[in-house]
């Protein structure tokens, strides 16, 4: 099976993103074959400064690989070194209704918010169609706001084939274990609510902002509801199974305040990343190596691109050789 996914290097990776995509990322490497890219073509959706996007795209590279991603199982590339992607988008841009697009969550989102929307917003889905379907991917890795773009992907594969010829498989989703993370507010995590606890912190202000996650003002002796809290939420994917039973039990018992249980939660946020904040470093050092890696997953990733695409332009007829 070939797995892939992208990541947007919009801002600094944080817990949600950990949660929602990334650690199953790491995990599938052992399974399939993974590919995995950073999304800098949709990012400039958002992000307008070259330097920044740069830093950005390389942030990302730098926290897969800390976080274990292995170069040798898994391919890491940048989006825009395969830029047969956006030929592909193109071309199933003209067999797709502008009603599909416009049905978009993430569009319609953005619409109701009153943002003036860009033609690259609203055609993002279509990139995104292209990148999956350009890797002949059958398993996306996902956080839950994706599975529409991934159910818009299996309709374009759908339209395109009944144009032309049978050229695509039909990827399926494969969403995370936690379809929402809580931000400090409460509110589902994410870059736009400025709720965020990110990846790789300085431990102070880890412990600072984990410390400052909100809760509800029951007095310490009174028992607590563990499904309404948003450090038990968090504690839940951070601890083991038997650890989150142990505190749930001191929730319901009362006796137990909020302090302690964010203590625990500082603790488990330092094993499981803090830990790590050297080996990143080690990398942050040698950018050479950083690029070299990004350098041969576009080459492997390019070279499946490049003939899938021979494949799309004789199907739609664009060349002139063909049976
Ligand atoms: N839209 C995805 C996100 O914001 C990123 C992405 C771009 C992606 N292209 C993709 C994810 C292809 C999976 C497959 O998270």
């Amino acid at each position: 099976m070939r797995v892939l996914s992208g990541i947007q290097p919009s801002g600094t990776l944080h817990l949600g993103n950990f949660f929602g995509a990334i650690k199953q990322h790491i995990e599938l490497q052992d399974e399939h074959e993974c590919f995995y890219f950073i999304a800098n073509y949709h990012s400039l959706t958002t992000v307008r400064d070259a330097d920044r996007l740069r830093a950005l795209t390389r942030d990302v590279a730098i926290d897969y690989l800390t976080l274990g991603l292995d170069p040798e199982k898994a391919t890491l590339f940048r989006q825009s070194d395969v830029p047969e992607v956006t030929e592909l988008a193109w071309i199933l841009s003209t067999v797709t209704g502008k009603g599909l697009l416009e049905r978009a969550h993430s569009f319609k989102d953005k619409v109701a918010k009153g943002l003036t929307v860009s033609m690259g917003l609203f055609s993002y889905p279509l990139l995104m169609a292209a990148d999956i379907l350009i890797y002949r991917s059958d398993l996306v890795p996902v956080g839950k706001d994706q599975q529409q773009h991934i159910e818009m992907t299996q309709d374009m594969a759908g339209y395109f084939n009944n144009t032309f010829r049978e050229v695509f498989r039909r990827p399926e989703p494969l969403l995370g274990e936690a379809p929402v993370v809580p931000g400090v507010d409460g509110q589902k995590m994410s870059k736009s609510y400025g709720n965020t606890i990110d990846l790789f912190m300085p431990p102070k202000q880890a412990r600072k902002r984990i410390m400052g996650i909100k809760t509800d003002s029951t007095p310490v002796e009174e028992p607590k509801s563990p499904e309404r809290c948003n450090v038990f939420a968090l504690l839940r994917l951070m601890a083991g199974a038997d650890e989150v039973r142990a505190w749930e039990e001191r929730y319901r018992a009362g006796g137990m305040g909020y302090g302690e249980v964010k203590k625990r939660l500082v603790e488990l946020y330092e094993e499981r990343f803090g830990s790590r904040r050297e080996i990143r470093e080690r990398w942050l050092a040698r950018p050479d190596d950083v690029e070299d890696v990004l350098a041969r997953g576009a080459a492997k990733a390019r070279a499946v691109a490049r003939e899938v695409m021979a494949d799309v332009r004789d199907a739609c007829g664009l060349v002139t050789a063909g049976p």
